[in-house]
């Protein structure tokens, strides 16, 4: 199987890379090849049975869109895993908590303007959702780590939310449990070329005006944690 695993941002990914100054998650990994392409690195590494093509798109829609698309299209994956850290809405949700996404939706993509709901444009869907498959090795995962995996929606935007007013919005609006930058775009592409995929986030921060303190401060512990669950779902795919 070809698994796509990707991130966001280097610091998503670091942890399976070998210049992560955490234990390197590469380790288990036979790295043998980077290559450039379309201005992203893609690393091609193998894990047990499996051909591995890693990488970060940068932030944002726009550019998570066009990782996916490319680790799809050239390189062949068959499943993507999404990794990295998201702002939490639901307030049971804590710094360092783990969510998967059951739906994502895209919270900035707006033509009310016409009369349709937010989220909405013709021949799309408000939400569209991950593999169940996928979900339920997650829940294996969470059950054999115990660890308190929750499962719920995702709104992406090209926007770091660090405001109340808006934060309460997104959650009212699409009852978002946890807002980032890329989910959402990725969940499009897969679900357009019918690709297996699951978007796991640890929370970094709250989205409200505390929010860029605390990305800064726990961008890498949640990165790691979000890094560690989906090494560990490799091993059940
Ligand atoms: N990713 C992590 N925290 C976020 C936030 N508050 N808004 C958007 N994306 C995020």
């Amino acid at each position: 199987m070809k698994i796509a695993i990707m991130g966001a941002m280097l610091e998503e990914v670091e942890p399976f890379l070998e210049l992560s100054e955490h234990e390197p998650l590469l380790k288990y990994f036979k790295k043998y090849n980077d290559i450039e392409y379309g201005g992203n690195t893609y690393h091609e590494a193998k894990y047990k049975d499996h051909e591995i093509i890693l990488g970060y798109s940068k932030i944002g829609k726009v550019n998570s869109t066009l990782t996916a698309a490319t680790m799809i299209e050239k390189f062949g994956a068959e499943i993507l895993l999404f990794t990295g850290v998201a702002g939490g809405v639901n307030p049971k949700l804590k710094i360092g908590d783990l969510i998967a996404a059951t739906q994502l939706c895209q919270h900035d993509l707006d033509i009310t303007a016409f009369g349709h709901p937010h989220g909405y444009v013709p021949e799309g869907a408000v939400y569209v959702k991950p593999s169940a498959n996928l979900l339920h090795i997650a829940k294996e995962v969470a059950d054999e780590k115990n660890i308190d995996l929750i499962g719920g929606i995702i709104a992406t935007g090209d926007q770091f939310v660090a405001d109340e007013s808006r934060k309460e919005w997104i959650k009212n609006t699409f009852d978002a449990d946890a807002i980032e930058m890329e989910g959402a775009a990725v969940a499009v592409v897969c679900d357009a070329f019918d690709i297996p995929f699951f978007i796991m986030r640890s929370i970094s921060d709250t989205a409200d005006e505390g929010a860029v303190e605390d990305f800064d401060e726990f961008l890498k512990h949640s990165s790691q944690r979000s890094s560690s669950f989906v090494i560990s779902m490799l091993d059940k795919i």
